[in-house]
């Protein structure tokens, strides 16, 4: 990863990708990621049935601290304008050291090798901003995020009172 956060890699397929922090400009980008996600992707992403962002999730989700609060997205180029393909991102808690992660690969390119190349960059963010635990909340029935996450070193638990979600968490 260079200074800015930049890297460029290739999916399992070959293409080039871009993994680079999000920014503000990207806020169109972003809203035409999510309204092309599958029902289930969204989903299991947001835990209701969204169709898009409003201006206000949008703007929340695009203008960041780049600290407390921050997002990665995978692009690649497409007739020379950039598609958002994932997004990964990790908010501060309550719990000092603690933060919350989610992410999203587009339907297309889940099994592509993209949610690694993600996740690899949100937990050395992570790290290096002083973090030492990552969390995440997922519905039972999203085994492959279940799936992803055990492989990553997640430990899941069931939190009493919270029979509809699954808690997992990593130790950075
Ligand atoms: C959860 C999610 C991010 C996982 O991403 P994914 O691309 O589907 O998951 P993986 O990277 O594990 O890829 C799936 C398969 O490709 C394989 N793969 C991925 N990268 C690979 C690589 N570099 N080399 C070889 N195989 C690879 C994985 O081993 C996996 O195979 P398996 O199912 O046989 O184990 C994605 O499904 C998603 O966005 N879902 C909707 C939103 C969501 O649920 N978010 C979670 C809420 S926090």
């Amino acid at each position: 990863m260079n200074k800015q956060g930049f890297i460029k890699s290739e999916l399992l397929d070959g293409t080039s990708v871009t993994i680079r922090p999000i920014r503000a400009g990207d806020s169109g980008m972003e809203q035409e990621f999510i309204r092309h996600l599958s029902k289930e992707s969204r989903y299991f992403r947001f835990m209701l049935s969204l169709r898009e962002l409003s201006p206000k999730k949008l703007k929340y989700f695009t203008e960041i601290d780049y600290d407390r609060h921050m997002a990665f997205v995978a692009t690649i180029m497409r007739e020379d304008k950039e598609l958002e393909i994932g997004v990964a991102r990790y908010v501060f808690t309550e719990n000092p050291g603690t933060c919350e992660f989610g992410i999203t690969v587009g339907d297309a390119w889940q099994g592509s090798g993209v949610a690694g190349l993600l996740m690899t960059s949100l937990e050395d963010t992570a790290r290096e901003h002083g973090f030492k635990t990552m969390e995440g909340i997922v519905l039972p029935g999203n085994s492959k995020m279940l799936k992803f996450a055990q492989k990553r070193g997640f430990k899941s638990h069931l939190v009493e009172g919270e029979d509809d979600t699954v808690h997992i968490e990593l130790q950075l």
